[in-house]
């Protein structure tokens, strides 16, 4: 029985309040409007971002809310006028749109796209309303304008890329966000070249992703730094030369200038992928005068601010910063998918841990063990 032009009943975890546990439950996903797509989710992982907004702390979080940005599916239908993905299109989500119209789009000079913006921040879709209601008939915000964590989900055309179908649905989930950030970071937005040196505070997802950017440019010295000492290991696999822990540096030395210590002067790039406001200034001042660049990529709490003498940016080191790794999904996707068909993009290494959808909220709670990166929930 076809689904098409019906709502159709499905699983989906609903964020009801922050900091609270998701419920597991029946919610109704209404058929695409037009320039909007109906996915069938098949597999998608937990990022860092999901739990900063569930935890409250997000200044654009809304509830009840339908979470999840990292996801891969099948096109179950299309609304009017979609003319870029079809019923049976393997995909991602995006959650940087691209339209390819917009100010944005036609600059060349940025991946932001503000074709969906606006809505897609309200948690709704392009039209004002959204595509999701609970069996009480109370509607449920979209959020990044993705909302993977339903078996169905209903995306802006803009919002989705067609992929190689023959790529494991359940591995490329993770370049709907972790990955593809923090590699596009060390390739594109920094541009790391051979023989420059790089420092990534956080070695997480995020971070050990810049680590195989660096890596596959040819830095000469890619060094982590963390606070949880398992992730030493990991960050030699992905392609660190050095691991150090801020916490464990002798009485009188902060991790600024050990990093300008070991570097003879300072980094040509480093990158935060922590979101914490104190390690973006330590990021910045262990830049090398004259030319370091810094590249913020972690998400700060609502209300933070940085800081630092406006001295360091005088004295020519660069803070700039980067959303999906400066990664335009619907052009560049295809590329990243052929990078890992081919061995030179690492994905499947980030799969720590596989559950079953139900099991979400155990998924949450790995995600703060420091033996976990990613875990994948499959709905079948
Ligand atoms: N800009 C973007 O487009 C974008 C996309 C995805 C994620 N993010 C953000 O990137 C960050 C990293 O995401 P993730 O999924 O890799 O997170 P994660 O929680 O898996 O990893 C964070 C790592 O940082 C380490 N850490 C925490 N505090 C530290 C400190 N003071 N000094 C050094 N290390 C410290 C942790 O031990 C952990 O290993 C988050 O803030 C997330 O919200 C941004
Ligand atoms: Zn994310
Ligand atoms: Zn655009």
């Amino acid at each position: 029985m076809s689904t098409v032009g019906k709502p159709i009943t499905c699983q989906a975890a609903v964020a009801y309040e922050a900091a609270k546990p998701l419920v597991v439950e029946e919610i109704v996903v209404d058929p695409p409007k037009a320039h909007e797509v109906r996915i069938k989710i098949i597999n998608t992982a937990v990022c860092h971002t999901d739990a900063y907004t569930l935890s409250g702390v997000d200044p654009e979080g809304l509830f009840p809310c339908v979470l999840g940005h990292e996801g891969s599916g099948i096109v179950e239908s299309v609304g009017d006028n979609v003319t870029t993905v079809k019923p049976g299109d393997h995909v991602v989500a995006l959650y940087t749109a691209e339209c390819g119209k917009c100010k944005f789009c036609l600059s060349g000079k940025t991946n932001l796209c503000g074709s969906v913006r606006a809505t897609q921040g309200k948690g709704v879709m392009p039209d004002g309303t959204p595509r999701f209601h609970n069996k009480k008939g109370e509607p449920l915000y979209h959020f990044m304008g993705c909302s993977t964590f339903s078996e169905y989900t209903v995306v802006a055309d803009v919002s989705v890329v067609a992929i190689d179908p023959t790529a494991p649905l359940d591995s490329v989930c993770l370049l709907g966000c972790g990955v593809t950030t923090g590699y596009g970071a060390a390739i594109k937005t920094a541009n790391v070249q051979k023989g420059d040196t790089v420092a990534v505070f956080g070695a997480g997802t995020v971070g050990l992703s810049v680590v195989q950017g660096a890596k596959s440019r040819g830095a000469s010295k890619i060094i982590v730094v963390d606070i949880n000492n398992d992730k030493k290991e990991w960050s030699a696999e992905f392609g660190a030369t050095d691991f150090v822990n801020p916490s464990e540096l002798p009485e009188g030395q902060d991790i600024v200038s050990k990093l300008v210590e070991m570097t003879d002067g300072g980094l040509d790039f480093t990158f935060d992928c922590t979101g914490n406001v104190n390690v973006m200034r330590d990021a910045l001042e262990a830049c090398h005068k004259g030319w370091g660049q810094s590249i913020i990529i972690g998400v700060a709490a609502a209300g933070k601010e940085i800081s630092t003498r406006p001295f360091q940016l005088v004295t020519g080191r660069v803070w700039k910063g980067s959303a999906f790794g400066g990664i335009k999904g619907r052009s560049e996707m295809g590329g990243l998918i052929k990078d890992y068909q081919n061995g030179s993009l690492k994905v499947d290494e980030f799969i720590t841990n596989r559950r079953p959808f139900v099991e979400i909220n155990d998924a949450f709670e790995e995600l703060h063990h420091g033996n976990c990166l990613r875990t994948v929930l499959s709905f079948k």
